[in-house]
């Protein structure tokens, strides 16, 4: 029977609940992490509890937490569910109060829920690479912020699936920003680039492995904006997250990418994803 966390403890899937006026669930107003598990270990938990951390200043939620406490927490949940390789999301929300756009009182207690779920590494993607689309990015302007406000990520990702695509690139007047739930590459001339960070995209964690990856490697990369057009001539498109790690598109808008395949580039990147996989884990 896999164990869902619910403040702090961990209790049966069928008692898992959380009250009817909980703020994440009657405004979004809330922000979450969703993380790895390889080999029964979490991969780069720090960095993704103190992006937790910093989510939860950006919206001036007290979380009674530290990196380590939460990293704790996951990882007794990853013990219990057995979790061999999968992933772990948690959630902690302004908690639980009558409906009013205000903040509650301070006194009144964050609601934390965590769960995990058990599944692969996306090999057979990885090799063969996925479709994508482009939608125009109609998303609010903190998307640096994990929020569980997630309706213009979740339209633009069914939209994806309308055209039997596994992704929406998103761009906001002609420039790239990033997919529904990843980041967005595009790769020219040996060159990646890809949107700064700033508050029009998820400073992604897998973003960060990449950046790591292209500094032992010497591959440039550059953090600057480009167009559409740009990345519909691009010779390879990559998509990254948690859950896909380093993804090669070779069909945007139902055009072939390059040559069809998936590139150098990306093939690349995802060996040398392996080395982290090794030393980021605990
Ligand atoms: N989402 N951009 C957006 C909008 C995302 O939702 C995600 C990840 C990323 C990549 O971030 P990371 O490399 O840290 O996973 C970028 C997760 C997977 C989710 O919502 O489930």
């Amino acid at each position: 029977m896999t164990k869902v966390l619910i403040n702090e403890q961990l209790v049966e899937e069928k008692d898992a609940t959380i009250q009817y006026n909980d703020r994440g669930f009657v405004f979004g107003d809330g922000i979450y992490e969703y993380l790895r598990v390889y080999n029964n270990k979490i991969f780069t938990a720090q960095e993704h509890f103190e992006r937790l951390l910093r989510s939860a200043r950006e919206i001036q939620l007290d979380v009674n937490h530290t990196v380590d406490s939460l990293t704790e927490l996951a990882k007794e949940l990853v013990a219990v569910n057995k979790v061999v390789n999968g992933g772990i999301y948690l959630q902690i929300t302004r908690g639980s109060a009558p409906r009013d756009h205000r903040f509650p009182s301070p006194d009144i207690q964050p609601t934390l829920m965590g769960f995990t779920k058990s599944y692969g590494r996306p090999f057979k993607e990885m090799d063969q690479g996925i479709y994508a689309v482009t939608t125009e990015d109609i998303r609010w302007l903190r998307c640096d912020i994990k929020s569980l406000n997630l309706l213009g990520n979740v339209l633009a990702r069914e939209y994806a699936e309308k055209y039997n695509a596994s992704e929406a690139i998103q761009h906001r007047d002609g420039i790239v920003t990033e997919g529904s739930a990843s980041n967005a590459y595009a790769v020219k001339d040996g060159v990646i680039y890809t949107h700064p960070t700033n508050n029009y995209i998820l400073n992604g964690i897998t973003r960060q492995v990449i950046k790591w990856i292209c500094k032992d490697e010497n591959i440039p990369f550059k953090e600057e904006t480009f167009s559409l057009e740009f990345l519909k001539s691009a010779d390879e498109i990559i998509i990254s997250n948690t859950s896909i790690e380093v993804m090669g598109v070779t069909k945007l808008d139902g055009e072939q990418v390059g040559d069809g395949q998936v590139g150098p580039i990306t093939k690349q990147l995802q060996t040398c994803f392996n080395h982290y996989i090794d030393t980021k884990c605990v």
